[in-house]
């Protein structure tokens, strides 16, 4: 039945937009299509049996996988699990699935982006240099500090010293979001906690991402990641609440209420205003609208950086803000005048600033406390650092992104509003420290922080 369906999709499609690239069996024709100057597609033809039997077994060894691949657009232009999983036989990730063993063919569970960028080369370029990449990965993977939170704080060191600290929380956790780096075993597969894993993941062949979080294996689709959805599963909870904020904005409220009429399927490049009456995640920050191109750098439209303790104008590996200001009013006018735009963005830079001073005020005091010796050497025991970090991190995050993208109940009662009391409560700890040149015996602070 499933063999069946497959065969007549197979015949359906026309021979010119065949596939696979089985470079070692057949040397195929490469047709490459330089598409409106920006989008560059490479269609290799030549179909091979090889390729014809992977989706065979897999029919009934894993229909959940082959049914997903059916149902999406590279299915339809017959991109098979080979062209994506079949590796060199000295690729370090290369082993063999119970049905191809002794053969001349290998393969990966694992496919990062050089694969896709064999014929999706723009938008694998676009994407490595946005947040969502190496920088993803960074504080996982390279950054100390966050070692000690993830393996010594919240893996449960702590709790027992003479133990070693779990990997627990940063497997089921930070990793999931952010990624980590792959680790092979003797077989050439990925030993646990490795793999699979979130945005920034890197891969033993050297590419760097994973592009199933957004639009997810293996259907591959572009009408999914043009859904708010597709950025919930990471842009969510009490330290970056987007999709809260999204879904309680007047944007939120159309696409909540009329989504389900919109049209989805536009071809890239031409999903446009009329499609849909509001914009989602994608339209602000990476679909192409009106004059402005599609982008897999979802740095390319950001002025501010939102995310770390003091906001400052975008540069360098973060993109550039100033570019990054015009680009996002272009987005804004496509469907508001520039009346509208201007003031919106007035409030956000005003936002910024009101919160750097808090933030200023709080280094201030926190540098005096060090200078004084007055903080204790495990920041999270340390009610004035604890809450330190929730202004920032949490509150301010709240306040800053609400802000941004018209969610008043995040910008003032989850944002500023606890941003005042957190503030006060930072300056009562200070005042008792400086007044008494001690640290107080017990902290008030609530381990949740404020929600
Ligand atoms: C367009 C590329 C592409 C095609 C076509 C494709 N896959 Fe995948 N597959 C992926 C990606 C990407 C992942 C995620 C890998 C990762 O996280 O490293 C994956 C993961 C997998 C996994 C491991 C994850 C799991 O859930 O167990 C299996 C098994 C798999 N694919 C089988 C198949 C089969 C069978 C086919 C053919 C019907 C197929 N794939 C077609 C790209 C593809
Ligand atoms: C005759 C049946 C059969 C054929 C042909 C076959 N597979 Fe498999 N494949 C399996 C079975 C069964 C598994 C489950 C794990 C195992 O037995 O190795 C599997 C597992 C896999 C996995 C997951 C491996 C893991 O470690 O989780 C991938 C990826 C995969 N196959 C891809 C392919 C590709 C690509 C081809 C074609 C080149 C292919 N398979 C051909 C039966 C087959
Ligand atoms: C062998 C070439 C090839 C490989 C490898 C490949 N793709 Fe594709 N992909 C295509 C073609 C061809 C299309 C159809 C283009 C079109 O419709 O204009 C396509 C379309 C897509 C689309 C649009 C789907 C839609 O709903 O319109 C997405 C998303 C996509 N690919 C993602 C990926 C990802 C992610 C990878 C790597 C895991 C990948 N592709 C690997 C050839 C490939
Ligand atoms: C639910 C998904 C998720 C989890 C779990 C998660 N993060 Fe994040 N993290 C994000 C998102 C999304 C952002 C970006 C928010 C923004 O841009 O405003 C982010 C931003 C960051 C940043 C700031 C950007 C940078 O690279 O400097 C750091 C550092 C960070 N996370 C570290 C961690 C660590 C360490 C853990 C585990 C202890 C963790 N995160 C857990 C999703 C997550
Ligand atoms: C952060 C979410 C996100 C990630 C991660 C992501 N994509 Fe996309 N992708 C989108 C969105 C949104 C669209 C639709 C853009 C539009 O509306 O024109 C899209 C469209 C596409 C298309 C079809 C449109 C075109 O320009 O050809 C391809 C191909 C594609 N993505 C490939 C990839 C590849 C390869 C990766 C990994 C390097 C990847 N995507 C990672 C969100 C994402
Ligand atoms: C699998 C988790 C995940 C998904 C899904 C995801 N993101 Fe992210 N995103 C992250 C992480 C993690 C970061 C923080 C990167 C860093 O550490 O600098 C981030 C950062 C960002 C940033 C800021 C980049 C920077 O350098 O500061 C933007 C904007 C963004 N994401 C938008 C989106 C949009 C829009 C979508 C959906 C179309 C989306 N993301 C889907 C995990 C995700
Ligand atoms: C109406 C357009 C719009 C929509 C819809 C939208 N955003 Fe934004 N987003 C913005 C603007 C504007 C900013 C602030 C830009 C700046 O830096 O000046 C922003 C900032 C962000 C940031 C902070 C980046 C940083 O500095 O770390 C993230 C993350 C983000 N958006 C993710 C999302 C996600 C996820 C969604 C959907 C749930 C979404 N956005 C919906 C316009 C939008
Ligand atoms: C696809 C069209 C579209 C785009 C693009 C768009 N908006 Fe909107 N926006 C709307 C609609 C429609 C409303 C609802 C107006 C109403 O409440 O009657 C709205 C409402 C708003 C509101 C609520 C206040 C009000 O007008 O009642 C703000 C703030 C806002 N948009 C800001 C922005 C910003 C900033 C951008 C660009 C970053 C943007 N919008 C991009 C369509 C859009």
């Amino acid at each position: 039945m499933m063999m069946s369906k497959w065969v007549s999709l197979c015949i359906a499609v026309p021979l010119t937009c065949c596939i696979a690239q089985a470079q070692e069996v057949q040397e195929p024709e490469t047709v490459e299509l330089a598409l409106a100057g920006k989008r560059e597609i490479v269609v290799k033809r030549g179909y091979t049996e090889e390729a014809a039997k992977c989706v065979e077994c897999h029919a009934k060894e894993t229909p959940g996988i082959v049914e997903a691949w059916r149902e999406g657009r590279m299915a339809h232009v017959a991109v098979s699990c080979y062209d994506c999983h079949a590796v060199k036989k000295n690729s370090p990730m290369a082993s063999q699935c119970s049905g191809i063993k002794g053969s001349e063919t290998f393969i990966s569970p694992m496919v990062s982006p050089k694969t896709c960028a064999k014929c999706h080369p723009t938008e694998v370029e676009q994407f490595s240099k946005s947040g969502h990449a190496r920088l993803a990965g960074a504080p996982v993977i390279e950054k100390e500090k966050f070692k000690k939170l993830m393996y010594h704080y919240e893996g449960g060191e702590f709790m027992h010293p003479d133990k070693k600290g779990s990997t627990a929380s940063r497997s089921g956790g930070c990793q999931m979001c952010h990624g980590t780096e792959t680790e092979l075993g003797p077989d050439n597969k990925p030993i646990n906690e490795t793999w699979p894993g979130g945005v920034g993941q890197r891969y033993p062949d050297g590419g760097i991402g994973n592009c199933t979080v957004c639009h997810t294996r293996h259907m591959f689709s572009m009408a999914e990641a043009r859904k708010p959805e597709a950025c919930a599963s990471c842009h969510l909870g009490p330290d970056h609440p987007d999709i809260e904020i999204y879904l309680s904005s007047k944007h939120g409220q159309l696409y909540l209420t009329h989504g389900e009429d919109w049209n989805w399927d536009s071809a890239p490049d031409a999903w446009e205003p009329g499609d849909y009456k509001a914009p989602t995640c994608a339209t602000c920050h990476m679909s192409g609208i009106g004059e402005l191109k599609t982008t897999h750098n979802v740095n390319e439209r950001l002025h501010w950086d939102l995310v770390h303790p003091r906001s400052e104008v975008r540069t360098g590996e973060r993109g550039d803000g100033h570019k990054g200001r015009e680009l996002m009013e272009q987005v804004c006018e496509n469907c508001h005048g520039p009346t509208h735009t201007k003031a919106t963005m007035a409030t956000l830079d005003k936002t910024v600033a009101l919160y750097n001073e808090y933030y200023d005020g709080a280094e201030k005091m926190r540098k005096e406390l060090a200078e004084k010796k007055l903080l204790k050497e495990d920041r999270w025991s340390d009610g004035f650092m604890e809450l330190h970090y929730y202004l920032w991190h949490h509150t301010g995050r709240r306040a800053r992104h609400g802000a941004a993208m018209n969610g008043p109940d995040y910008a003032h009662w989850h944002g500023f509003f606890q941003v005042f009391q957190v503030y006060k409560d930072l300056k009562a700890i200070y005042d008792y420290r400086m007044k008494h040149g001690e640290i107080e015996e017990l902290s008030t602070v609530m381990s949740t922080g404020p929600e």
